[in-house]
């Protein structure tokens, strides 16, 4: 069993940094965060702890644990001050691969030996954003969902040269932490969740930009439509189950040649030119302008609900 860590870094506390430092510091768990800007650094100070507090109040963290975890909480002066010492540095700086390389090797010159590394990333190969390491063997992407203090799922991405030890710690450290990590077998770009969120958001865009649809029906359609139906069962099972005893082999017959009728039609275009980037933001200002702190806040209190189900759903099957 691994021992829980006596202190997380997290590097860079934008939106997804803000998030894990508020996740750990809900479980109990001394955080540290550094960011390049001290403007930024500052707002972590206070938004770090609202995150963590508001996880209470969805009913997701322990108010007694998240005050304990808080009063650990602190700013890092430097990135040595951040990571020394550090159990697990969490990195959470944009995704430039160039400034990741950079920024992992300073890591190595004063992460202890026993130090846990993980990156954010979205989408970028492990081999690569740890390239300039000498130690790659405790190195691996461990990619949230946002917010990461609310979606359990993290994609644990190791680069060919990740040993399976530090796989195992990162494993433990995200269940430890309430969250549910899937190992990405083969590191393409995007990896799993991030190609499967393109596809079907490309469509998305498509639907608006060509007059079928307004923003407000399609996100409702695909929440209420495929979304709602793969928070219960993923894809694969879901068109199982969608032919009775026959399964997926009567589903095949049935509605194969009106798939791939529809996938001939679909959307295959890989560029947003400036003109349709401004369209699609006149018509998503449109639906949701001006209540975006509202929306975020109705958004995680319809997570936590729907977690909660989930959670009390869950069957040995
Ligand atoms: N936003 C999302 O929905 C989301 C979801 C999952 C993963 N990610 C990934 O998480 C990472 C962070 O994304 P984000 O949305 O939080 O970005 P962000 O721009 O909100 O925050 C990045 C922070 O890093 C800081 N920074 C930049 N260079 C730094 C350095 N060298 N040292 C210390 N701090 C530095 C910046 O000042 C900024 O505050 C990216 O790799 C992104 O792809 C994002």
């Amino acid at each position: 069993m691994t021992a829980l860590p006596h202190k997380v870094a997290v590097i860079g506390a934008g939106e997804i940094g803000c998030g894990w430092a508020a996740l750990c510091a809900s479980a109990g768990w001394p955080v540290t965060v550094f960011d390049a800007s001290a403007r930024t650094l500052e707002r972590a100070s206070i938004e770090v702890p609202r995150r963590a507090r508001a996880l209470v109040a969805l009913e997701r963290a322990t108010q007694g644990i998240v005050e304990r975890g808080l009063l650990e909480f602190q700013q890092g002066r430097s990135l040595l001050q951040a990571v020394q010492d550090a159990d697990w540095v969490i990195e959470a700086i944009p995704e430039d691969l160039l400034a990741k390389q950079k920024l992992f090797a300073a890591v190595e010159e004063v992460a202890g030996a026993e130090t846990l590394v993980t990156s954010s990333s979205s989408g970028l190969p492990p081999s690569e954003v740890f390239a300039r390491c000498r130690r790659q063997d405790r190195c691996l992407v461990a990619h949230p969902l946002n917010p990461p203090e609310l979606i359990p799922l993290v994609e644990v991405v190791p680069s060919p040269r990740t040993g399976a030890p530090w796989v195992t710690r990162a494993h433990d450290y995200l269940q430890a932490l309430g969250r549910m990590p899937i190992v990405i077998r083969k590191a393409v770009p995007g990896y799993v969740v991030g190609r499967v969120s393109a596809a079907v958001w490309r469509e998305c865009v498509d639907l608006v930009l060509t007059g079928v649809i307004d923003v407000d029906g399609l996100d409702r359609a695909v929440s209420l439509g495929p979304a709602f139906g793969w928070a219960a069962a993923g894809p694969h099972l879901t068109y199982h189950l969608a032919a009775g005893e026959g399964g997926v082999t009567l589903f095949l017959q049935r509605l194969l040649a009106s798939f791939e009728e529809w996938w001939s039609g679909l959307a295959t275009w890989n560029r947003l030119e400036p003109e349709q980037q401004r369209a699609l933001i006149q018509a998503i200002d449109r639906a949701y302008k001006g209540k975006l702190a509202a929306l975020g806040e109705a958004r995680d209190k319809r997570l936590s609900a729907l977690l909660r189900a989930l959670e009390q759903a869950r069957t040995e099957v």
